[in-house]
């Protein structure tokens, strides 16, 4: 099939490279002409494991191409969605400027018979919105929502083997044409008998914002299991492990720690409260909000921990931050935990120098006011305490004797819970972490 993906970031590209990959011809289309440059010429604007390679490949087949001109898209049957949804400035809302815009730029080359798939995360009610300006303006094309489950990091896989495909479609005839298109495009992914959901428009999109809220509430529920851990002294990561042996509740998204960052939960959840409280339902969601504090108050008493072991301030102190991305295999740094720590830690008069596998060049850019160490070794030379706040393989896997002699005070903090406790302590290092006693 000839499918067009508009919007190339994260979503976008490895939609559009996956898609070629199944076989499908392929055109991906970015108003950014540096990320098509990038994009066409098979690097990848963004560090996801696999999608370069993937990229590449799709590239080579001939049936993948990237432009900046939404005429390129013309002749495609299907069209996909997937610009950003952000969080609109000082508002929990989320911003749908850019999924209007696409959709309505969209609108000069579609032809009847087209399908318009968002796939954009976006507040219940926008589909509906949309199918009328579709309606109006492109007469005979038909829209269909199919939410994004796809985790950074995972990209790749979650997109060629997703746990479940859903689509949002209208009634009738139009919802029977939409879905048998959605059907040929992913038909090597239903054909592996990965389960669909067909549904209406508001149910296919709230099915992403309540996946995600729930998520979010998962993380802040063991978070704050680790606060009445920290109060009583009892260990959160053995609470965790003993309820997860419960399959009603899972020992996945359970990890306690600095909590949930990046481009999607801490949006997601806000723009679900604004849109419940537009419906005149908020009081459905005001739990969230509790979600959202707990998250917030882990990254304050991060700080306050750093604070604390090195003896009760932190002016003049260095400061070692292994981990920058908002999680690790990703060097995605909105929203992330870690850099908020680390700029709070500036704040209070230490030293920081920061490091990340990954993300140091995104951080250069926006928080130009921190230092940067090319290795956990450099940034750790003489540090008074260094803070594990990106569980990155090369961190949990440091060998705590060697890395001892590198800083002034052996004082780790365990933001992620993810280093082995005992080996550290046995290196002669002080441990602390969140929810956890002190050694
Ligand atoms: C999330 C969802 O997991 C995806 O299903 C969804 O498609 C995506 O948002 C989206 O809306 O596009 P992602 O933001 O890539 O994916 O990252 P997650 O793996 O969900 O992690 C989110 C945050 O939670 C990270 O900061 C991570 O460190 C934190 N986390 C995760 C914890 O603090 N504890 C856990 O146990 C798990």
């Amino acid at each position: 099939m000839k499918l067009s993906v508009i919007g190339c970031g994260y979503l976008g590209a490895v939609h559009a490279a996956a898609m070629a990959e199944l076989g499908h011809e392929v055109v991906g289309v970015d108003v950014d002409a540096a990320k098509v440059e990038a994009l066409s010429a098979g690097r990848a604007p963004f560090y996801e494991p696999g999608f370069e390679d993937l990229l590449r490949r799709s590239l080579e087949s001939g049936r993948l191409s990237f432009s900046s001109d939404m005429a390129a898209a013309a002749g495609a049957g299907v069209h996909f969605v997937c610009v950003g949804t952000p969080q609109k400035r000082g508002e929990y809302a989320a911003d749908l400027r850019y999924v209007e815009d696409a959709t309505e730029s969209l609108l000069g080359v579609l032809a009847p018979g087209d399908l318009v798939v968002g796939k954009s995360t976006v507040p219940v009610g926008t589909a509906a919105r949309l199918a009328e300006m579709v309606a109006d303006k492109a007469p005979g094309a038909i829209l269909a929502w199919n939410p994004e489950f796809l985790r950074e990091g995972f990209a790749v896989q979650d997109t060629l083997h997703p746990d479940r495909l859903v689509y949002g479609v209208p009634s009738g005839k139009d919802g029977e044409t939409a879905r048998a298109r959605l059907d040929e495009v992913y038909a090597t992914i239903v054909g592996a008998g990965t389960p669909l959901v067909v549904t209406d428009y508001a149910t296919a999109e709230m099915v992403k914002t309540a996946a995600n809220s729930f998520l979010a509430t998962k993380i802040s529920f063991i978070n704050a299991m680790a606060e009445l851990c920290e109060a009583t002294g009892a260990d959160v990561k053995q609470l965790a492990d003993a309820i997860g042996h419960d399959d009603r509740i899972g020992r996945k998204f359970l990890n306690a720690g600095l909590g949930f960052g990046g481009g999607c939960l801490p949006k997601d959840i806000r723009a679900f409260m604004a849109r419940a409280g537009e419906l005149g339902a908020d009081q459905a969601l005001t739990f969230l909000r509790e979600v959202d504090n707990i998250n917030m108050r882990r990254r304050i008493r991060m700080v306050d921990l750093a604070r604390e072991v090195c003896g009760g301030s932190l002016l003049g102190k260095r400061v070692a931050v292994l981990g920058a991305a908002f999680k690790p295999d990703s060097d995605d740094i909105r929203d992330s935990p870690a850099l908020n720590v680390a700029a709070q830690l500036g704040l209070q008069g230490a030293t920081v120098r920061v490091t990340d596998p990954a993300a140091v060049d995104n951080c250069k850019r926006d928080w130009p006011q921190l230092d940067y160490a090319d290795t956990a070794e450099e940034a750790a030379e003489r540090a008074d305490a260094v803070l594990l706040l990106t569980e990155w393989k090369q961190y949990r896997e440091l060998d705590p004797v060697a890395f001892g002699q590198v800083v002034a005070q052996k004082r780790v903090l365990d933001g992620r819970n993810a280093l082995d406790r005992d080996r550290w302590e046995a290196a002669g290092w002080s441990y602390r972490a969140l929810g956890r006693r002190a050694g």
